[in-house]
């Protein structure tokens, strides 16, 4: 496994082979099963899989978050060597935005809702980064996880806008034992938040459940999954919702299918997850 924090190094192993087809992976590092699933994915599906590990400054609206931002690359370049990875990128930020850098990406209308709302300038960080890493890597194929709803959006919009030769492939949300969506925060939470943190999960069955007995009122579904949440002691839910899975736009009858998405605080640390539901 070649690991390098330079672009011309990653250029020559990426082209060393001409022919050979390439996955590509983009994270932020921190990994765990979730993560790994997607690798797993390129793994079976190219001849040669990259990843890059790269906390990227402009998703992050307050400087705190960045710094609270957990890493281990010891344990990451190993976890990514197991899996039969041949090529890791984890740049330094001068790398990425060397001094001068003002080229961003803005997908404009999927990124009004949702994370895009409660987080002014995370998908233009999001889609700014992902361009760059798909030019340095050149891939066949990349990876993202359906854990991120609206950021799978997002690219895909993004990737077709923008005409990149590239298949983008949206892999399931891996869980915890008790359903718990993997994240890199989850090792932010106190043992008690932990173990309160399965309500968002709860909260998606909740409205999962309604819309399988034929509930269709989005306001109902939403309630529902408000409802657990509010009743979670130290669980502040920040917003639920019930919208159309590609547009993002919300919903107040669910006709066919429905994305269901919310994002809770316990104390500071902000988590998201969602569902789709189909009937
Ligand atoms: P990060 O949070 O490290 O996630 C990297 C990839 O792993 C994303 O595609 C994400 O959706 C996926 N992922 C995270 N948790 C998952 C889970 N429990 N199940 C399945 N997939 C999961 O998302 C980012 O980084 C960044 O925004 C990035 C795309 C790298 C741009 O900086």
């Amino acid at each position: 496994m070649d690991v390098f924090s330079g672009i011309s190094e990653i250029r020559r192993v990426r082209w060393a082979e001409p022919s050979a087809t390439w996955g590509f992976v983009p994270t932020m590092g921190f990994l765990h099963e979730g993560h790994l699933s997607l690798v797993r994915r390129a793994r079976e599906e190219n001849d040669r899989v990259g990843v890059s590990i790269f906390v990227n400054p402009t998703q992050f609206n307050d400087p705190r978050d960045l710094d609270a931002y957990p890493q281990d690359m010891e344990r990451d370049l190993g976890l990514l060597q197991d899996e039969g990875v041949d090529l890791v990128w984890n740049p330094g930020q001068d790398i990425v935005y060397p001094p001068g850098y003002e080229t961003y990406v803005e997908v404009t209308e999927v990124t009004k809702v949702l994370e895009g709302a409660a987080r002014p300038g995370f998908f233009r960080g999001v889609a700014t980064v992902v361009a760059k890493l798909l030019n340095v890597f050149q891939p066949h194929r990349t990876y993202f996880g359906q854990k991120d709803a609206q950021q799978a959006v997002v690219i895909k919009r993004m990737v077709v806008d923008l005409n990149f030769p590239i298949e983008v492939i949206i892999c399931p949300t891996v869980r915890e034992a008790d359903g718990l969506a993997m994240s890199s925060r989850n090792s932010n939470l106190t043992p008690a938040a932990r173990s309160k943190a399965t309500c968002l999960y709860q909260a998606l069955l909740a409205a999962k459940e309604l819309f399988e007995g034929g509930e269709d009122d989005a306001e109902r579904l939403s309630a529902a999954m408000a409802g657990v949440i509010n009743a979670t002691e130290s669980a502040r839910l920040e917003y639920v919702s019930v919208a159309h899975p590609d547009t993002l736009q919300e919903q107040t009858v669910v006709p066919d299918r429905a994305l269901l998405s919310l994002a809770v605080f316990f104390d500071t640390v902000r988590l998201i997850d969602n569902m789709v539901v189909e009937r």
